[in-house]
C-alpha cells in the first residue's frame, strides 16, 4: 500500500519536473523570439512580459462590457438599450421600475412634449398607410414605421436572412437586401422586399459589372420586391464601396452576388455611370421603367448642395421624374466592415442632416413627393419617434435587427468569427442561431417598437405616430434649457414657384 502511494508520488514528481522544464524552456524560447524581433517594441524592450498587454487589452474588452461599464456608458449601444431590445423580443412586458437612469440633462436629448390630455385608447388610430411611387405603374403602400435596414446576405449568414425574412413577414414590416443580391432566403419568409442596387451592382450585373436589364426584370418579377433602392453612400463609409472579406465569399454568395469565390469583394466607391444630379435622375427613370415599381436613392448626407440641384431638375423634367423616396443613413450608422476614420468622421450625424434634408424638399414643394426613410441608431422607440418629428415617414434598423438576432456587440462582424452566428459563415458559429426562435423575436422587437411609438404620440396627444410633428420634442440645450425642435429647425417657405407641385403636409 506505501510503495503504491509513493510510487505515484514518483511519478507526479517527474510529470511536475517535466511540466516545469518545459515551461521554463517555453519562456526561454519566447524571450528569444521577443528579443531578437523587430516589428514590436514593446516585446522587444520587455520580451515575454510585454505580451500579457495584448492578452489584458483583449480580457478587457470582456471585463469591461460585463463587470464596470455602467449601464449608460458602452458604445456604439450602451446596455440599457440593448437590453430594451432584448426585452422587446421577448414579447412581454417593456416595463421598468423605480425611475430612469437616463441623464435627461447632455445637449441634445430629446423630451417629448407630453399634453395634458393625452389620447384615449379608444381613440387611438392605428398608423396610417403611406404611398409611395405614385407615379409607377406598381406603386408600394405600406403602414410599416419601422422595417429592417440594408444589410447584405454575405454580410449576414443564411440563418439571420432566413429569421429576418419570417420576421418580417410576421411583423408585417419590409427588408432590404442589402449590395448583396438576393437570395432565396429573403424570398423564404413572404415578406415584402426593397431590393438594393449597389455599386458593384451585384446580383442584377453582366459579366462586365454593368447594370443588366433582364436580371433587373427578373428580381422585378418577383411580387415581393415592392422597390428599388440605388446606393450612393452609406453612413459608415462614405466615399467607400462595400467590403465582403475573403473568408466570407462562399460559392453560394459569390453565384448570388456574379463574382468569383474566395476572393474579396470590394465594390466600386461609387456608381461609375453617375457623376451628376442628371444621371442619378437618368439612373432612376431607367430602374423605374424596366421595374415598373418605385426606386429611391440612398445616401449620407455631408455636402448637401447637390439635393437643392436634384430638386431644380427634378422640377425641370417634372415631378413624376424625383427619386420615389429618400433613404437617408446617419454618419454614425453601422457597417459589416469600414475604415474607421470613415466610420467614425466623415458624413452627417440623422439629428443634423435629417430636418436639413427634409426642409429641403420642403422648400422646393416635393416633401410629398419624395417620401423620408431615416436610419442611424434608431434602436429605441424615443429615437424612431425624434425621427418622425424631425420629418422621416419610415426609420429603417440594421443593428436594432441584429441585437433582436441575439447580438452581444462583439464587433467581429468583418471577422467571419461573429459568436452569435449572425455574420459568420462558420456552420459551427451558425448553429447557434435557430431562425425559428429568432423570427419571433424579430417580430416582437418590430411590433414592440412600434407600439412604444404610438405610446408617446398618445402622450403628445395625438392618434398615431404620423401625426407627430417638430413641435412635440424639445432638445436640450449646454444652458440646461429645452427649445422646441421647430424652433432650432423653422421650416422654410415653400419657393414661389413651385408653391403648386404638391402640398406639404409634414
Ligand atoms: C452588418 C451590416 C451590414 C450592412 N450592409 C449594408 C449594405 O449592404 N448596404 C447598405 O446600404 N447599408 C448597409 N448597412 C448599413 C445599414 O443599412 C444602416 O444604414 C446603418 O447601419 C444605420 O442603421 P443602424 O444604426 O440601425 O445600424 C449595413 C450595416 C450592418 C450593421
Amino acid at each position: 500500500m506505501t510503495g503504491g502511494i509513493l510510487s505515484v508520488l514518483s511519478v507526479l514528481t517527474y510529470i511536475f519536473i517535466f511540466l516545469l522544464g518545459a515551461a521554463i524552456l517555453g519562456v526561454i524560447v519566447l524571450f528569444v523570439v521577443d528579443y531578437t524581433q523587430n516589428h514590436d517594441a514593446i516585446r522587444r524592450n520587455y520580451p515575454v512580459i510585454g505580451r500579457f498587454r495584448r492578452i489584458f487589452s483583449k480580457l478587457g474588452e470582456f471585463f469591461r462590457q460585463y463587470f464596470f461599464a455602467m449601464d449608460r456608458e458602452e458604445m456604439p449601444f450602451n446596455r440599457a438599450e440593448r437590453e430594451w431590445v432584448e426585452r422587446a423580443t421577448r414579447g412581454k412586458g417593456n416595463t421598468i421600475a423605480f425611475g430612469s437612469t437616463k441623464s435627461l440633462e447632455p445637449p441634445g436629448t430629446p423630451i417629448f412634449v407630453n399634453c395634458a390630455f393625452p389620447t384615449l385608447d379608444k381613440d387611438a388610430a392605428e398608423t396610417a398607410t403611406c404611398e409611395i411611387g405614385p407615379y409607377c405603374e406598381h406603386p408600394y403602400a405600406s403602414r410599416s414605421l419601422f422595417n429592417i435596414s440594408a444589410m447584405s446576405f454575405g454580410a449576414l449568414s443564411v440563418p439571420a436572412v432566413r429569421a429576418l425574412s419570417h420576421g418580417a413577414k410576421m411583423a408585417g414590416c419590409w427588408m432590404n437586401t442589402g449590395e448583396g443580391g438576393l437570395s432565396p432566403y429573403h424570398l423564404e419568409g413572404g415578406c415584402d422586399i426593397v431590393f438594393q442596387i449597389g455599386t458593384a451592382k451585384y446580383g442584377v450585373r453582366d459579366s462586365d459589372g454593368n447594370l443588366c436589364d433582364d436580371k433587373l426584370r427578373e428580381v422585378a418579377a418577383h411580387e415581393q420586391v415592392r422597390m428599388f433602392e440605388i446606393k450612393l453612400s452609406q453612413g459608415a463609409k462614405p466615399g467607400k464601396g462595400g467590403i465582403l472579406p475573403a473568408e466570407k465569399v462562399s460559392r453560394e454568395i459569390a453565384e448570388i452576388r456574379g463574382i468569383p469565390e474566395g476572393q474579396a469583394s470590394i465594390s466600386p466607391n461609387r456608381h461609375p455611370e453617375i457623376n451628376n444630379v442628371e444621371q442619378l435622375l437618368d439612373m432612376v427613370a431607367h430602374i423605374r421603367n424596366v421595374t415598373g415599381k418605385p426606386v429611391g436613392i440612398k445616401s449620407v448626407v455631408g455636402a448637401y448642395g447637390w439635393l437643392e440641384e436634384m430638386c431644380e431638375a427634378i422640377h425641370k423634367r417634372g415631378i413624376e421624374s424625383a427619386p420615389d423616396f429618400f433613404t437617408l443613413d446617419g454618419g454614425d450608422g453601422g457597417t459589416g466592415a469600414a475604415p474607421m476614420p470613415l466610420m467614425d468622421n466623415v458624413g452627417l450625424n440623422l439629428k443634423e442632416s435629417l430636418p436639413m434634408l427634409s426642409d429641403i424638399f420642403h422648400k422646393y414643394g416635393l416633401r410629398e413627393r419624395i417620401r423620408i426613410i431615416a436610419a442611424g441608431k434608431r434602436i429605441t422607440p424615443s429615437e424612431v419617434a425624434w425621427a418622425i418629428c424631425a420629418g422621416a415617414d419610415f426609420v429603417n434598423s440594421a443593428r436594432g435587427f441584429m441585437f433582436a438576432l441575439g447580438c452581444i456587440q462583439s464587433l467581429k462582424c468583418h471577422k467571419n468569427t461573429c459568436p452569435t452566428g449572425i455574420t459568420t459563415h462558420d456552420k459551427r458559429l451558425q448553429r447557434g442561431l435557430d431562425p425559428e426562435d429568432k423570427k419571433v423575436k424579430v417580430a416582437n422587437y418590430c411590433k414592440n417598437m412600434v407600439h412604444e411609438v404610438e405610446v408617446i404620440a398618445h402622450s403628445c396627444g395625438v392618434d398615431e405616430p404620423r401625426q407627430l410633428r417638430r413641435h412635440h420634442v424639445r432638445i436640450v440645450q449646454d444652458t440646461g434649457k429645452s427649445v422646441a425642435l421647430n424652433a432650432l429647425y423653422p421650416r422654410p417657405a415653400i419657393l414661389p414657384q413651385y408653391t403648386e407641385s404638391m402640398s406639404p403636409v409634414r
